[in-house]
């Protein structure tokens, strides 16, 4: 599908759970991985980013670590600008996932993110791109601050799911018990969330 697509396309291994699934996804094509070893002790995550951005140079593939630990149902660990700078150095990874107030999922209060340490991490770091997990219901004008402190790459999953679902129900409901095709049926909905991104996107690009 990307290789039909008239746009450029990166086809991304989210959240590499392991070398195994990273060298799997470089088989099959995907253009970029990610390994995350947040969870991980600092040393087991800098040994097994650096295998992974081996593979991923071979295969010529980019490659996104993460230092410190946006929030996935468990707790945030803010990165450590000194900490982002020894990791992007030791792994050579080409983009960096940090933490700095986001968190995966829908929030229950408000975020409010640590700009001052985005930038901190940015200025150890001009050339290594910043990514920032966690984006959705994170409020654009905070997003808005972090782009403007370094973050070039933002991750939004939960959101976009959400308008996926609600567009589904949304042309279930009004079919009223009747049959649709299901590619015909899928049309509106595939507008509904290419709108979604089309948003996002136009936001994010300052346009
Ligand atoms: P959200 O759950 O906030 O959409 O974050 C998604 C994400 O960061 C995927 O890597």
């Amino acid at each position: 599908m990307a290789e039909r697509c008239n746009q450029p396309i990166a086809l991304h291994l989210d959240h590499g759970e392991s070398v195994e699934q990273v060298k799997n996804a470089l088989k099959w094509g995907y253009t970029s991985v990610m390994f995350d070893g947040s969870r991980l002790p600092y040393d087991q995550n800098v040994a097994i980013t650096k295998q992974c951005a081996e593979l991923a140079k071979v295969a010529g593939a980019s490659i996104e670590g993460e230092i410190g630990h946006v929030a996935m149902g468990d707790e945030t660990a803010l990165t450590e600008p000194d900490e982002a700078e020894a990791f992007a150095a030791a792994t050579g990874v080409d983009a960096l996932a940090i933490s700095i107030g986001t968190a995966h999922g829908y929030y229950k209060s408000e975020p409010k993110l640590d700009i001052e340490r985005c930038r901190a991490i940015a200025e150890r770091l001009p050339n290594v791109p910043l990514v920032l997990h966690g984006g959705s219901g994170t409020p654009l004008d905070e997003v808005r601050k972090a782009i403007e402190n370094g973050i070039v790459k933002i991750n939004v999953a939960t959101e976009f799911q959400d308008t996926f679902l609600k567009s589904v129900n949304k042309n279930l409901v009004a079919l009223d018990g009747k049959f649709m095709p299901i590619d015909k049926f899928m049309d509106p909905v595939v507008d509904d969330c290419a709108a979604h991104i089309a948003r996002l996107i136009r936001f994010f690009a300052g346009r």
